[in-house]
């Protein structure tokens, strides 16, 4: 395979990402609203929050069938929060969390990023954008197989043009981070379950995303390394980035600071169980 270079477009779509992740609005047709509308209404549409979620539907139209996953959700999550996503299966988490991360698009209704309308972003940059800004943490860890740690963790460095020395320098950092600078050399079946989940953060982590996604973390963990994840998010936490994190543990939910609860699509509480400053 060719190693793929910096090509003109490729350059503009990294580009409109950075302008997307710090939020800076430019004329730049790719992230303006189609039609601009006032200044006074721009500033109203204009939204500091990481995430601002407006009335957001999907429906998967299954043959006849019209499954509707979510069902109006609106929600802000503002940067550097730690928030719980909880409810029972099938209640529309993973199709928000898909959502979130750009992953999927609504139906309708309005999902704005950092401040900006992710309609109106274009393919590469929307890719470009969930590589560098967001990191993700599945229950079934997603590693490849018979790869080593390392490689696993430099994977996202390298679709992003990284050089060698760099990628691995990094990664090695992210695996140092979540304590496994001794398994680097290990492939996935030569690691605990636990083990190969902090693998699969330490790939999220490794491009220093804001934004974490983590859809059931400790779905398939025990519970000693369940709380190793669980304590990582908390310092990933503490470092200012923004955790989203779903799960159907009310002992897992409490790890976080805000706790929204989804049923049938729709949110149905949205609390901030813990006082400021008591122990998570
Ligand atoms: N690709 C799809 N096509 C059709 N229906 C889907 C699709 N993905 C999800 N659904 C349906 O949408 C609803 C919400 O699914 P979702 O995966 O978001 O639930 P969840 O809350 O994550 O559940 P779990 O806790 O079991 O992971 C379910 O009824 C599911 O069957
Ligand atoms: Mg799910």
């Amino acid at each position: 395979m060719r190693h793929r270079s910096a090509t003109p477009n490729r350059h503009q779509a990294l580009e409109r990402a950075q302008r997307v992740l710090t939020g800076h609005r430019t004329a730049d047709p790719a992230l303006s609203v189609s039609a601009a509308p006032p200044p006074s209404v721009r500033r109203r549409r204009r939204s500091s929050a990481v995430i601002d979620v407006r009335d957001v539907r999907k429906t998967y139209q299954m043959g006849d069938i019209a499954v509707h996953a979510l069902q109006g959700v609106s929600m802000r999550i503002e940067r550097g929060e730690y928030v719980a996503i909880m409810g029972t299966s099938g209640s529309g988490k993973s199709t928000l969390m898909n959502i979130l991360g750009c992953l999927d698009v609504p139906t309708s209704g309005t999902y704005l990023l950092n401040g900006s309308d992710v309609r109106d972003v274009d393919e590469d940059t929307l890719s470009d954008l969930r590589n560098r800004y967001i990191g993700f943490v599945f229950q079934s860890f997603n590693l490849i197989p018979r790869t080593r740690a390392l490689a696993n963790v430099e994977l996202p460095l390298a679709y992003a043009g990284v050089n060698r020395t760099e990628r691995r320098r990094a990664a090695m950092a992210a695996l140092d981070e979540v304590g496994l600078a001794d398994r680097v050399g290990h492939v996935s079946s030569e690691l605990s379950g636990g083990q190969q989940q902090r693998v699969a953060i330490a790939r999220a982590l490794v491009t220093n995303p804001a934004l974490i996604l983590a859809d059931e973390p400790t779905g398939n963990l025990d519970t000693v390394s369940g709380d190793e994840v669980l304590g990582i998010f908390a310092r990933l936490s503490d470092e200012g980035r923004t955790v989203i994190l779903i799960t159907h543990e009310d002992e897992v939910a409490t790890h976080a600071r805000r706790v929204i609860r989804i049923r049938d699509g729709q949110i149905i509480a949205d609390e901030q169980p813990a006082a400021e400053g008591a122990p998570r």
